[in-house]
């Protein structure tokens, strides 16, 4: 294949997402590498980390929680103190010198923590006091999930507030986005599927009253970021997290109905199970209802991405994995090049090792 060939690729297009311009279809996937520093600030390790991968068409964080109550797991960044969005300014200001762009991603984890890690070792929160199968990833190793307090319905607007507080932090941190995780079991998912959702007010019971919270909180943020700068995560048919819904299909045509009149950036879907269960979902039939972008992740190639962004399925691929051990991605597709393994080892905590020592093409050329 001649360069040509390659650039040819719809991967390299870029794509004007309102008034935002992506230099290519390629995106860095949201992961969580718990490596903040004291007080889950975003530290110097994570400016290297992000800037070394300000190739891609557009960055969005690891999931960053919005209040000390949505943090589920040790060492994951916030974006609700000052201090946080100091050290997330360092890492956008370093991003954007690098000629990236960086959506920060929204996190309420509910019930998917554990009180050792909450402020006043309380409850974890949910639609639903329903305890999770599995463990909690705490400071003291792996403990048993407990049984969540379920949100009265006078708390919902304070945690609208905490949504809409976090958004206002990432404009002052330098972002050029949000994004909103309504995904992988965690609160706003926990809130859309009737396995997790057993209310009986108006955020439970029914689709319409399902969806009535993540309806909320973007309204909310919409005050604070033009719509074009919002982007959506779904996992339709994810069981991470000990989630799941009587009908999926049924359950995300209507979601899809409600986000079409937000007029979004874009819908970022987990596609498929990560526990690996059978598809059942038709995403190529969801993009389709889907009237603004659509980002697909899970587990891509740079062929079978291709394949996606050819055949109308999608507007861009997220990478995960690839991203973490391959800092120069785009290079590495743009010139067909090996891509590095990546280390399940060192996914989730630890310090530069697996984290931002992946060697660059230009250095494996060095060394060679
Ligand atoms: C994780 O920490 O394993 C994790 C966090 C956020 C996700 C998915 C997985 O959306």
């Amino acid at each position: 294949m001649t360069d040509t060939d390659t650039l040819n690729s719809p991967l390299f297009e870029p794509l004007e997402i309102g008034d935002l311009k992506l230099k290519n279809r390629i995106v860095m996937a949201p992961l969580t590498r718990n490596r903040a520093g004291e007080g889950n600030v975003p530290q110097e390790l994570n400016k290297l980390y992000y800037t070394q991968r300000a190739n891609a068409g557009l960055i969005i964080t690891e999931a960053s929680q919005i209040s000390p109550y949505g943090q589920g797991y040790p060492m994951t960044p916030g974006i609700h103190s000052a201090d946080q969005v100091a050290g997330w300014q360092n890492i956008t200001r370093g991003v954007h010198e690098a000629g990236g762009l960086m959506f920060i991603q929204l996190w309420h984890v509910g019930r998917i923590s554990h009180p050792s890690m909450l402020p006043d070792n309380s409850l974890p929160v949910a639609p639903s006091a329903i305890q999770p199968q599995g463990e909690a990833m705490t400071y003291n190793g792996m403990q048993a999930f407990v049984t969540p307090r379920a949100l009265d319905i006078d708390e919902i607007p304070g945690i609208i507030a905490d949504y809409v507080k976090a958004a206002e932090n990432a404009k002052a941190a330098g972002f050029d986005g949000v994004e909103i995780h309504a995904a992988n079991g965690y609160l706003l998912d926990q809130f859309l599927r009737d396995g997790t959702n057993k209310r009986t007010d108006a955020y439970g019971g029914s689709i319409e009253n399902r969806m009535r919270l993540l309806d909320e909180v973007i309204s909310a943020i919409k005050d604070v970021w033009p719509s074009s700068r919002i982007g959506v995560r779904l996992s339709p048919e994810n069981q991470f997290n000990d989630i799941s819904d009587s009908d999926p299909e049924a359950t995300f045509t209507a979601i899809v109905g409600m986000l079409n009149k937000h007029d979004l950036a874009y819908l970022h879907v987990l596609e498929g199970d990560m526990l690996g269960s059978e598809r059942k979902v038709n995403y190529a039939e969801l993009r389709r209802l889907f009237t603004g972008f659509y980002m697909a992740n899970s587990g891509y190639t740079k062929t079978t991405a291709e394949k996606s962004l050819n055949a109308g399925n999608a507007d861009m691929i997220a990478f995960g994995q690839l991203y973490i051990s391959n800092p120069d991605l785009v290079q590495r597709f743009i010139q067909d090049s090996e891509l590095n393994e990546a280390d399940q080892n060192t996914f989730y905590g630890g310090d530069a090792k697996g984290y931002t020592d992946y060697p660059s093409l230009e250095e494996n050329t060095i060394s060679a």
